[in-house]
């Protein structure tokens, strides 16, 4: 039955497959931070204790993390066994099936493709602030999309930014991972400001009443802040540009998951207990609070990590999304003329520039942080799946080599799988809605397209 295909799997994890082989462990690590770090951070955490959680935001991302680290410890099993960059989507493919594969390689492509766009939304009026405060501050028709509440002509940065980004993964993943590194740095030393002063400034009566909305307060704001979290799986797609696999890519996912949390944690409770929860709907609150305790360098340089932080969540986002679509292009479930990397660079140059073009329309021209909450859902469907194909795989495959084994894999992946649903169902019905609809466009083009264009379906067909 071709819904079943189930792809093989190639056991060879460092097999030459055009791309470069050279990140280890300490690039992977970095790259997921680069990931995960963001806007969670710098803009929802306020709007999630304000409007949904309170002081419990903290408990928001404790809940929001065990979800993430269930799901991180499922991606770094099947990462070390089965690799590949299509990540949860090859995995799929490999446990699941051809259709399944499909479901959530859509939904991957719906992840990243989503959320690059829309952290350049955010990166664009962080980065006009830092031009207002040199007086070179852009025009409002130049800074919002022509259908928004605030209509313009363009959203002129955040659409530069994408292509330029595209610029640098198409040169190269060293490069790419070198510029990542360097703007970490940047962001981590940001962070680190922040709770170096915050921590000077804490009233605790600030942290009363704790959970003013409630345990369903918790969980709306452990539902928007996962946003926070989304990232560390991307550390999976660079299966094939890492140079040991097998042991590198459970370090990259679950180190860079653990030292995330760790900080959203603190940063979280800091920024509750310096200032009044029901203050924090501002759109920069990190460094909103560093201004009003007067200390306006370290609000300068709070910004300055949070556009650092931006643009490596931008990289890294888009580099996930050429490398699943470069998987399911050379599975042809996509058409495979993108499934060429270049002999130079060693990069997909196809795809890249195609997605760039694509995804800076998007950015400059279509207000939709409207729709970011897609990709939260989107994400945890995926995770969903991950969960459940290290259950499945365990079965099917019990002779497959893991080099990483989930600790209490049966019981950990149920968890797993039960705190991602209860998150996707602590979501409004409206993305639940926008979702169902994404998922049948993608069943539409996968039976009028890809079903017959598989690499599977041919005969004796069977892709890298
Ligand atoms: N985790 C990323 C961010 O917070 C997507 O921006």
């Amino acid at each position: 039955m071709s819904l079943l295909r189930i792809k093989p799997i190639n056991t060879d994890l460092t097999s030459d497959t055009g791309l470069r082989r050279c990140l280890n462990a300490f690039d992977l690590t970095l790259l997921g931070i680069g990931c995960i770090i963001g806007a969670g951070i710098f803009v929802l955490t306020g709007i999630a204790a304000a409007t949904k959680a309170g002081p419990a935001v903290v408990l928001s991302f404790v809940v929001s993390g065990f979800a993430c680290a269930f799901a991180a410890l499922a991606y770094a099993e099947l990462a070390a066994s089965i690799g590949g960059c299509g990540s949860a989507y090859g995995y799929a493919y490999a446990g699941l099936g051809e259709l399944l594969a499909w479901i959530i390689g859509w939904d991957l492509i719906l992840e990243y493709g989503v959320a690059t766009p829309a952290v350049a939304i955010g990166w664009s009026g962080y980065m006009n602030n830092a031009l207002t405060a040199m007086g070179l501050g852009l025009p409002d028709y130049l800074l919002h999309a022509p259908f928004g509440a605030t209509p313009g002509i363009v959203n002129l940065p955040a659409a530069l930014i994408i292509l330029l980004l595209s610029i640098l993964l198409s040169i190269g993943i060293h490069v790419s991972a070198h510029f990542n590194a360097i703007m970490v740095f940047v962001k981590l030393i940001a962070i680190s400001i922040f709770i170096g002063v915050a921590v000077f400034y804490v009233e605790p009566t600030n942290w009363q009443p704790f959970m003013p909305f409630g345990w369903n307060g918790v969980m709306s704001g452990a539902a928007l802040v996962f946003f926070a979290y989304i990232g560390f799986d991307a550390v999976s797609t660079a299966a094939e540009e890492a140079v040991n696999p097998r042991r590198d890519l459970p370090i990259g996912i679950l180190a860079s998951l653990f030292i995330c949390t760790i900080i959203y944690i603190v940063v979280s409770g800091l920024l509750t207990g310096v200032v009044r929860y029901d203050t924090l709907n501002v759109p920069s609150p990190v460094a909103d609070v560093m201004l009003r305790l007067g200390h306006n360098w370290a609000a300068g340089l709070v910004a300055a990590g949070a556009i650092a932080g931006l643009t490596t969540v931008m990289l890294v986002l888009y580099y996930g999304l050429t490398r699943i679509f470069l998987a399911m292009s050379r599975d042809g479930l996509l058409p495979p003329i993108f499934a060429a990397v270049h002999p130079r660079t060693k990069t997909p140059i196809r795809i890249i520039l195609s997605c760039g073009v694509l995804m800076a329309a998007i950015a400059g021209f279509m207000p939709i942080e409207a729709v970011a909450e897609l990709v939260n859902i989107g994400t945890l469907a995926a995770f969903v799946f991950v969960c459940a194909g290290v259950l499945i795989l365990r079965y099917t495959r019990p002779d497959l080599q893991r080099p990483f084994q989930m600790p209490f894999g049966h019981v950990f992946a149920v968890l797993g799988i039960f705190f991602c649903l209860y998150l996707m169902f602590s979501l409004p019905w409206v993305t639940w809605l926008r979702f169902f609809i994404w998922l049948a466009i993608g069943l539409a083009i996968y039976f009028v397209y890809s079903r017959n264009h598989s690499v599977l379906a041919q005969p004796g067909g069977v892709s890298k």
